[in-house]
């Protein structure tokens, strides 16, 4: 069982993902590099692109089709597959009615038509058949641990917020669990092949580390703290959470690539580095001054990718009542708090960017 079940369905997630999207585009010019640098294929054969971690595909889209121009730019007749991979609960109709309906979509590409899959497993497992991918790409995914931490960090819910051993145990899992996902990419690509990864991460370049999301996870775990205060969820379940989501540095990254073994003989690393995503929410209230606008776009974003892990592990083991309500009343919040003070929380960004070509 991953530790989400999917961002939120039924378009909430893809309504309010622009920043996951303003992320994707960053690496564009990565992506058509990496389709160029991928060895020309055999006449007749497919080449098959896999977005690792689709969701619910209105970012995933646009994603796939900069890989599919860039395939038709080099060989305008060339047959390809896109393969959308995430966990089997995810809202695999709203992802295909994207595909189908939405102006931006990879079918709409010239040349002969691309074939739509879905890949319905973890991907801390092999997703395609062996040596079947040419291009994996993957954005703000790779981050999500494989199971939920069992570490106790009791006044916070984020990684970066334990100290000594809890911490060298979060350190430990996250690395295992990139291990296992690099391992399972070892095996889906084929020689030659391309990885594109972006996920949170952390710089380390300023000396004290700067973490991806930290003063939002601070902001979610003090609103959590008035509801325990206020008798509506369990203490014991609010000191038990942690988001399972680990912001590795360029280092961390590099790590299982460079110890010596099957991983290393798989992968040359061409990019292992962090960058600041500008934030759209707190631009346009920069631009607007409108508060409101910002507390309630600000929530709906967090909302969208976090609200799965919070029913299942903190509101719905925890909470005195309803989860749904419960959720309402923790994102209205939220989103309060946020419109009150823009800058006080806001969404700081190191997005690590990581590309791979799998050795021939
Ligand atoms: C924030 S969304 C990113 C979606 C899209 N790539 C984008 O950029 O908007 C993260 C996705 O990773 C998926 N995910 C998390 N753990 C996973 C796992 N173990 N296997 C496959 N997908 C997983 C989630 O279900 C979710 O859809």
């Amino acid at each position: 069982v991953a530790t989400t079940e999917g961002m939120k369905g039924g378009g909430y997630y893809d309504d309010h993902s622009e920043y996951q999207r303003r992320t994707a585009e960053t690496v564009d010019a990565l992506v058509e590099e990496s389709v160029r640098a991928v060895p020309v294929l055999a006449p007749g054969a497919w080449f098959v692109i896999v977005d690792y971690g689709a969701s619910t595909g209105r970012n995933s889209i646009a994603s796939v089709r900069t890989a599919v121009a860039a395939v038709r730019a080099r060989e305008p007749d060339r047959a390809v597959a896109a393969v959308h991979n995430d966990v089997p609960t995810n809202d695999w109709n709203e992802l295909f009615a994207n595909v189908a309906s939405r102006a931006d979509s990879y079918l709409t590409v010239a040349g002969p038509p691309v074939l739509p899959l879905a890949s319905a497993v973890s991907f801390y497992e092999a997703t395609v058949p062996a040596g079947a991918a040419h291009l994996g790409v993957s954005f703000s995914a790779a981050h999500w641990l494989r199971t939920q931490p069992t570490v106790a960090v009791p006044d916070a819910f984020y990684f970066c917020e334990a100290t000594g051993d809890a911490r060298a145990a979060l350190a430990a899992q996250a690395d295992a669990d990139w291990t296992t996902f690099l391992t399972a990419r070892a095996a889906d690509l084929a020689p030659g092949g391309r990885l594109v990864l972006e996920m949170v991460g952390t710089d380390t370049s300023s000396g004290e580390p700067a973490v991806t999301a930290r003063a939002l996870l601070r902001a979610m775990t003090e609103v959590a703290a008035q509801l325990v205060d206020e008798g509506s969820l369990d203490r014991a379940a609010f000191e038990r959470y942690l988001l399972p989501v680990y912001a590795r540095t360029p280092e961390e990254a590099r790590a299982p690539l460079e110890r010596p073994g099957p991983l290393a003989a798989a992968f040359t690393v061409e990019v292992a580095r962090t960058d600041r995503v500008p934030n759209p929410y707190l631009d346009r209230w920069r631009a607007d001054g409108d508060g409101a606008a910002y507390g309630r776009s600000y929530a709906a974003f967090v909302r969208g990718f976090t609200e799965s892990s919070l029913r299942t592990n903190l509101f719905g083991p925890g909470g005195h009542g309803d989860p749904d309500a419960l959720l309402d009343d923790y994102f209205g919040r939220l989103e309060r708090r946020f419109a009150a003070d823009p800058e006080a929380d806001a969404f700081e960004d190191w997005t690590l960017t990581v590309v791979l070509a799998r050795n021939l």
